[in-house]
């Protein structure tokens, strides 16, 4: 495995199995490694809030037999009170490994550039490679496979459908993703996964119809429409999102037993609606729990 995480390009299939793997034997045995990252630390440095991230990490770490510093919006202030490369320069010096949060994908490359312990992306701008991994891991969990299991995205072409597109793409997930003209992903990304999706000879389409995305889907994904950092961009969201709500009518157009995924937090009554999230087809919080156990993986293999 490369240092650092910061997007699902720098795993290779082979790296995704293997955290995945590992990932099912931590779930399976919380005891089992619980000396395992003894004496060791990680900081948390979030410009953004974070509910999942933050408390699954730091629990995580605990589990592992180490520790955790939160440096939140307020306490470092990277890239304002000093420069990014001086706050991983210094941060290294104290720390065995860093989980970032950043506005800026840029920042997080840079902070991983001059930090000499690993680097993890707990999501910036571009990606969450985090949450994806532990996506594909909840798919594994729900349909035992992934060959022939098809994935539908419906919403906004954000940092979540980014690293969950080229997750899906590396072990050979079908995907149809759905988002409005103008909230497409990433030219960039789109072929970066394409490219992963004829390795692994999954299909990867693209359209602006959640109607089609749907339809006959085992797995059913959805994300906020408004992401932190996009409040200002809310009433013209709103209005270009209008008909990718995942609600009881779409849900009636996928395969029989789909399940429900939401990365949350969830702004239930826009991109979702009450009755889908609370009914039987949302995995939404085994997903959120998938997180811990996921990540302890990921801090096993890059601290281990
Ligand atoms: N899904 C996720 O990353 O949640 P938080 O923003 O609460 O960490
Ligand atoms: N797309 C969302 C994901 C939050 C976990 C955001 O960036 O705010």
């Amino acid at each position: 495995m490369e240092k650092n995480l910061l997007s699902i390009a720098d795993l290779s299939e082979k790296d995704i199995l293997g955290i995945l793997e590992l990932a099912k034997k931590v779930k399976a045995d919380k005891t089992k490694y619980s000396e395992a990252l003894k004496g060791k630390c990680i900081g948390l440095i979030f410009q953004k809030p974070s509910n999942r991230t933050r408390v699954s990490f730091e629990i995580g770490m605990i589990q592992l037999g180490g520790y955790a510093i939160y440096l939140g919006p307020s306490e470092i202030e990277m890239g304002v009170r000093e420069p990014v490369k001086d706050v991983a320069c210094v941060l290294a010096r104290y720390l065995d490994g860093m989980v970032a949060r950043t506005f800026k994908h840029e920042d997080l490359k840079e902070l991983a550039r001059h930090a000499t312990v690993p680097v993890i992306n707990g999501l910036s701008d571009l990606a969450h490679p985090c949450q994806a991994l532990t996506d594909i891991f909840t798919i594994k969990e729900k349909a035992g496979k992934f060959k022939g299991v098809k994935l539908a995205y419906v919403g906004d072409g954000n940092n979540v459908l980014n690293s969950l597109m080229c997750a899906a793409a590396k072990v050979g997930l079908d995907m149809k993703v759905a988002t409005p003209k103008g909230y497409e992903p990433a030219k960039k990304v789109v072929e970066l996964a394409k490219g992963f999706s004829v390795k692994s000879g999954s299909k990867l389409q693209l359209s602006d119809s959640a109607e089609e995305a749907v339809k006959g889907a085992d797995v059913v994904y959805t994300d906020v429409w408004v992401s932190m950092g996009q409040e200002g961009q809310k009433a013209k969201r709103m209005e270009a999102f209008k008909g990718f709500q995942i609600n009881d009518e779409i849900m009636n157009t996928a395969k029989k037993g789909c399940v429900v995924m939401h990365c949350l937090p969830a702004r239930r009554g826009e991109e979702i609606t009450d009755s889908v999230i609370d009914s039987k087809a949302s995995v939404v919080y085994d997903q959120a729990e998938n997180r811990l156990h996921v990540q302890k993986a990921i801090l096993l293999k890059l601290l281990g």
